[in-house]
């Protein structure tokens, strides 16, 4: 394994990537580059402070049935990188566990696009996370909401994203991975920040 003292991580540096000091680039966000570590490890770099700040306190909350675990990450303030198990991400395998996990058992969520599968439910859980299961009409929303309600597995992950203070919108195709060990479900990205005041 590399070691963390040889990375970079001064300012002229960020953009930056010597691919003899970090694996390859295997992900990019909104605003993290994510590289390999090692084996089963990723490297995220945030240009913003509050983004790996928000993702290390929600872990410690979250813990690893839900979250990638973080290994390390810097101690300086600026907080640049996190260290992080690997997960496989892959939005047909993940949605195929959900559809289990929330016992999604209707064609309809087979046929759903990637896309349409991971909106409904990010937008299922936000109104659910945010009490107002009540404001949306949309017929696909409402029988997401209660079959999320209903299973256990979501009764106890809506539990702990409220416990967390964890907004769930942008639980995207793209933020969600699978445990190459044991084949769990968890969130790869869990650092957005923005919590609203319930209704
Ligand atoms: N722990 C991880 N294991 C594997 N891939 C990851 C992991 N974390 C992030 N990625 C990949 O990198 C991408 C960007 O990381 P993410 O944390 O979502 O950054 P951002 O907060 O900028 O959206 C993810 O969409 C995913 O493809
Ligand atoms: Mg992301």
């Amino acid at each position: 394994m590399m070691k963390l003292s040889n990375l970079l991580f001064e300012e002229e540096q960020q953009n930056g990537y010597d691919q003899s000091l970090v694996g390859k680039l295997i992900g990019q966000g909104s605003s993290r580059m994510v590289y390999e570590y090692s084996n089963d490890k990723v490297i995220k770099f945030s240009e913003y402070y509050d983004q790996n700040k928000q993702e290390i306190k929600v872990y410690k909350c979250l813990t690893k049935k839900y979250a990638t675990q973080i290994f390390d990450y810097d101690k300086s303030p600026k907080l640049k990188w996190i260290i992080a198990e690997k997960a496989i991400v892959d939005a047909i395998e993940v949605k195929d566990k959900l559809i289990d996990l929330l016992e999604l058992y209707e064609q309809e969520y087979v046929e759903m696009s990637i896309p349409d599968f991971f909106d409904t439910l990010a937008h299922s859980l936000t109104l659910i996370i945010t009490s107002r299961i009540n404001t949306d009409k949309r017929r696909d929303i409402v029988k997401t909401i209660e079959y999320i309600q209903f299973s256990s597995w979501g009764k106890e992950f809506v539990s702990r994203l409220e416990n967390c203070k964890v907004y769930p919108i942008d639980f995207n195709e793209f933020n969600w991975g699978i445990r190459e060990s044991t084949g769990e479900v968890v969130l790869v990205d869990y650092g957005f920040e923005y919590f609203p005041p319930k209704y």
